[in-house]
């Protein structure tokens, strides 16, 4: 185990020794399921399973309450989540030809992650933003009148951006 994966372990140890300690220890369950999407980005499995034990839980009951809110991630999300607008501006505009390209360019389909965990595929229902149709947005940033080129290019300056910053790092 890195000394990262140590430190994150130990900080979601503590939080669930309060947790635990409360009488209403079921009560707790989501406040620990979101510290440990904050520590790790969603629910681990192996993670779940010493909530599991730590908190005296059944998995399945675990599983059960982290499936009902959709705010918990159950697979590992992308480092970029791109968000491709579906609504009816956005639609009549061309948004399944973008939705399709993005889908062939990161060989991956809505829900899903790339195997480099650089990008996370999602459906959106207008970002508000009908006037540049059609629309996607990665993370915060919103990207209009979009053809096919256009959606590939965008793709591409992420890509970069990341290989910039890992010749940086190394
Ligand atoms: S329908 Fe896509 S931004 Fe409004």
């Amino acid at each position: 185990m890195t000394q990262v994966e140590t430190d994150k372990l130990n900080e979601l140890n503590a939080f669930m020794e309060q947790a635990v300690q409360n009488e209403h220890s079921d009560s707790y369950l989501i406040a620990v399921l979101h510290k440990v999407q904050q520590l790790y980005g969603y629910l681990p499995r192996e993670v779940m399973d010493t909530v599991a034990d730590k908190m005296q839980i059944p998995t399945a009951h675990i599983w059960g309450v982290a499936t009902f809110y959709h705010y918990f991630n159950l697979s590992p999300i992308g480092k970029h989540t791109v968000s491709v607008c579906l609504g009816t501006a956005c639609y009549v505009k061309g948004a399944e030809k973008v939705l399709d390209t993005v889908k062939k360019e990161l060989k991956i389909t809505v829900g899903q992650t790339t195997e480099d965990r650089l990008f996370t595929l999602q459906e959106a229902r207008c970002l508000g933003a009908c006037g540049i149709a059609p629309v996607m947005m990665i993370d915060d940033k919103i990207y209009g009148e979009l053809d096919a080129k256009k959606t590939v290019d965008i793709i591409n300056q992420y890509r970069k951006a990341e290989k910039q910053n890992a010749e940086k790092q190394s």
